[in-house]
């Protein structure tokens, strides 16, 4: 409960981006996953947060928030946080009592097609753990850390893999210990050094608005006649995935990285109501990718998200080589020539 003495005013977060390597798609309840995911936390891809607060005198039954984006008043975008505050003010009782102001920016690209709803909230739910930390000192990084990432998953179900890294599991899988369905876990596991510092270059095929949003696209599992299918695959898939994680093996990575990203595509494909979210030129790299692979022998692969963007990831030792492909012919599929090399990192960070 806040007593209203605070010494604090405002405080800053950094957090990042991340890609699912296995996708949750399909939800219930408030943002409970049908099935487990990890994903790879990016490392430029980033949102920078400052959330500033004053004590209100008046009106607690609702909230108080000012959206400020790139410098700019957005009040467009206040809705979409008074209903985050809405359903994280039963875990944090003292959003009423203050007037916030969210003063937001991004280092990608604005409607790049990437989506910031993970790093922003994922940012904005650090912030105010910050808050709720100052009231209770004796709170363990443990308990800080679990309940940050659950706040952010109220916010945006995918942002709750975004606070920590390299790989972050969420939801619930019989072989990842302490893995859990309302909160991102580290990976526990050994992870094979050919994953360290792993390469992530995002090809920005479509920077328009998002054509189906992710809200839409949880609820197109609902009824869908390949759901029970997808779920369980999804947790097979992150079991073959945790020896190959170890081991190293890319043959076996590319193989369960690139058809987690078509199925998640197909489950679009094979809705009612129906999406094709790819465009012409996702295919041009994907046909070009694996001709390169092919040619090359270098492990190189790729992952979607619900959108026409490709990731092409690749190990660090290939770093000089993969970059001049993707800038002297893989960028030639892009809208305006438009992408970003990104590397694997560790996650959000207090400024
Ligand atoms: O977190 P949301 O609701 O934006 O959903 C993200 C879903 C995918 O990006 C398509 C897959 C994933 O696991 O990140």
């Amino acid at each position: 409960k806040s007593d209203g003495v605070l010494q604090m005013q405002s405080v800053s977060y950094q957090s990042p981006s991340n890609i699912a390597l296995i996708k949750y798609w399909g939800k219930h309840g408030l943002q409970i996953p049908k099935n487990p995911s990890i994903s790879f936390t990016l490392n430029t891809c980033r949102t920078t947060t400052t959330l500033s607060w004053n004590e209100r005198t008046q009106h607690k039954d609702d909230y108080e928030v000012k959206v400020i984006l790139d410098g700019k008043h957005k009040p467009g975008f206040e809705p979409k946080i008074h209903q985050f505050f809405g359903r994280v003010a039963e875990y944090l009782p003292f959003i009423k009592d203050y007037a916030f102001t969210v003063d937001t920016s991004n280092s990608f690209p604005h409607s790049s097609g990437i989506a910031s709803s993970a790093s922003g909230f994922s940012a904005l739910a650090l912030c105010l753990m910050e808050m709720e930390r100052e009231m209770n000192p004796q709170m363990s990084q443990k308990a800080f850390d679990q309940k940050a990432s659950f706040i952010a998953r109220l916010g945006s179900g995918s942002g709750c893999r975004s606070l920590k890294g390299p790989l972050v599991v969420w939801g619930e899988h019989p072989e990842i210990k302490g893995s859990s369905d309302i909160y991102g876990i580290e990976y526990p596991y050994q992870v094979n050094p050919v994953f360290d510092n792993y390469q992530d270059a995002i090809l920005l095929v479509d920077q328009g608005e998002k054509q189906v949003s992710s809200t839409v696209g949880h609820n197109l599992m609902h009824n869908h006649a390949y759901a029970p299918s997808r779920f369980s695959q999804a947790i097979e898939n992150l079991s073959s995935l945790i020896p190959v994680l170890e081991s190293g093996d890319l043959d076996q990575f590319i193989n369960i990285v690139e058809s987690e990203a078509l199925t998640l595509h197909a489950m679009m494909l094979t809705s009612n109501p129906y999406f094709i979210l790819m465009k012409p030129n996702t295919l041009k790299i994907i046909e070009n990718l694996w001709q390169y692979r092919r040619e090359t022998k270098i492990p190189v692969c790729f992952t979607l998200d619900a959108g026409a963007n490709v990731h092409v990831l690749f190990p660090q030792e290939y770093r000089e080589d993969v970059q001049d492909f993707v800038k002297t012919e893989l960028s030639t599929y892009c809208q305006d020539n438009r992408y970003i090399f990104d590397t694997v990192g560790n996650g959000a960070l207090k400024l």
